[in-house]
């Protein structure tokens, strides 16, 4: 398997940041800082790696303390377990109700949470009005669910499931079927198509199961994305559920990669692994994976406790019914925080105020990268906008190892930010200052993480100014 473009870029960097430190040390002692960077939480340490770390969440448990004190300490994402599903959000015809979904949205949102969008069409927990419905009648139920309720959560979802589970079972490699695959098989692109009109600036994900490895299921939805590449048709990413027993597919990464390799984003959306095998060692083994492929950009597990998991008696989380953390946890928060974020050994720290090089050290040779100063960030910004709003996705850089930072964004007037995830905003108009919350606040060297906000008026250009601390 290839090794990942970017940690290795920011090794080489933070080695000759290390061994010029040491030039200027006069080759003082030999320390090493351990994991001085190291994420303490999972949200924290996937964010270190530019990822994030999320949990279905359902509504009825947030008012559970136990529940929600791990939920807003580990967590960075959530996922609705049910409640942005089609019988939950449209019961009857042309009536939305959005109350729990809202719950869980405005839950994830108060507590700088980024939200994924689960699941626009799928065949199952439709509304019985919704599963008595054939033909066109169907369709243009079908494509109005998606519009209206992606242009309801405009704006504020990170990445949609815009289609679940159409994929058949077993090694034909074709699509499972459905009321909505009997509308015809281009029902998947219109759904996608429709999702995109309606918000532009979600990652707009297909998700399925048993597709954790290559086999003929996951190859025909390989094929899928690869048409719909071809053909134009708006797809962002793929979810790749990970509902696991006690043993995981050897090919488990190299399917993370292939995906990646036709240019989409993979996300690992509905990760539990059957407790009494090698838990930990799967849940691990399933960090490390998407770790390993630049494109996979997060993992979700699927509840927070074994008793809020969906797989009755199979304990398949990773922090027990108390809420104690399990060897699971253990076991993926040591994967997040491998590589990258323990000083190598044998390099050197330079000694307070020891900054004038000592005699005969060396000019570094021409062509040598210059270290950065220590404690800078840059920001860059990837503009979603449409008439009189936009969306903007701020990546925060750091070069060296940052313990917090501010991005200070100038609004053009007339503009204002209406909403903000993984980040404070210190105001709505004129410049306003975006300031890390508790998890992404520390970056690695040479490590990244994302924030987002949205805006009515005219979207600002430039580059936003950063400063850390
Ligand atoms: C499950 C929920 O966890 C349960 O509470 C519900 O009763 C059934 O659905 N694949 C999916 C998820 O995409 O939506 C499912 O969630 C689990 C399987």
């Amino acid at each position: 398997m290839t090794r990942p473009s970017t940690p290795s870029r920011s090794h080489r960097l933070r080695r000759l940041v290390l061994l010029m430190a040491g030039v200027l040390a006069g080759g003082a002692g030999l320390v090493v800082t351990g994991s001085a960077d190291a994420g303490t939480t999972l949200g924290a340490a996937a964010a270190e790696k530019g990822r994030y770390y999320g949990a279905a969440v359902a509504a009825g448990r947030l008012g559970d303390s136990t529940y929600a004190g791990v939920l807003n300490r580990e967590f960075n994402s959530v996922t609705a377990e049910n409640e942005m599903k089609w019988d939950a959000t449209e019961p009857s015809q042309g009536r939305f109700t959005y109350t729990n979904g809202d719950r869980i949205l405005n839950h994830a949102r108060a507590n700088g949470k980024s939200v994924r969008g689960h699941a626009l069409l799928w065949h199952a927990q439709q509304p019985p009005w919704a599963q008595s419905l054939s033909g066109t009648a169907l369709r243009n139920a079908a494509i109005n669910h998606v519009t209206q309720v992606a242009t309801y959560y405009r704006g504020k979802i990170h990445s949609w499931d815009v289609v679940n589970e159409a994929f058949a079972d077993g090694n034909s490699g074709g699509r499972r079927d459905s009321n909505l695959q009997r509308t015809g098989n281009d029902w998947i692109e219109a759904a996608f198509r429709a999702a995109r009109a309606a918000d532009p600036a979600a990652k707009l994900c297909y998700n399925d199961y048993n597709t954790d490895g290559i086999n003929a299921k996951s190859t025909g939805i390989y094929n899928m994305v690869r048409d719909f590449k071809a053909r134009g048709v708006p797809i962002d990413c793929v979810g790749l559920q990970s509902h696991l027993g006690t043993t995981i597919d050897s090919t488990y990464q190299a399917n993370i990669q292939r995906f990646a390799d036709l240019g989409v984003d993979v996300q690992i959306t509905e990760l539990d692994v059957q407790q009494g095998g090698n838990q930990a060692n799967i849940f691990a083994t399933v960090t490390r994976a998407c770790l390993a492929v630049p494109r996979c950009t997060g993992i979700t597990v699927w509840g927070v406790r074994d008793c809020d998991s969906w797989r009755t008696g199979a304990n398949p989380l990773l922090f027990d019914c108390a809420g104690n953390k399990k060897a699971a946890y253990t076991a993926v928060l040591d994967a997040l925080n491998a590589g990258g974020t323990t000083t190598p050994p044998g390099s050197t720290t330079p000694p307070p105020g020891s900054t004038t090089p000592p005699p005969g050290s060396t000019t570094p040779p021409p062509g040598s990268t210059t270290p950065p100063p220590a404690g800078g960030c840059t920001a860059s910004v990837s503009m979603n906008a449409w008439t009189g709003g936009f969306v903007a996705t701020v990546r925060v850089s750091a070069a060296t190892a940052i313990s917090g930072w501010t991005v200070t964004v100038a609004l053009p007037a007339g503009t204002a930010v209406t909403g903000s995830w993984s980040t404070r905003a210190g105001g709505t108009t004129g410049t306003v200052a975006f300031g890390n919350v508790d998890y992404n606040g520390r970056i690695a060297a040479g490590g990244s993480t994302e924030f987002g906000f949205q805006g009515t008026g005219t979207p600002p250009a430039g580059t936003p100014g950063c400063s850390a601390a």
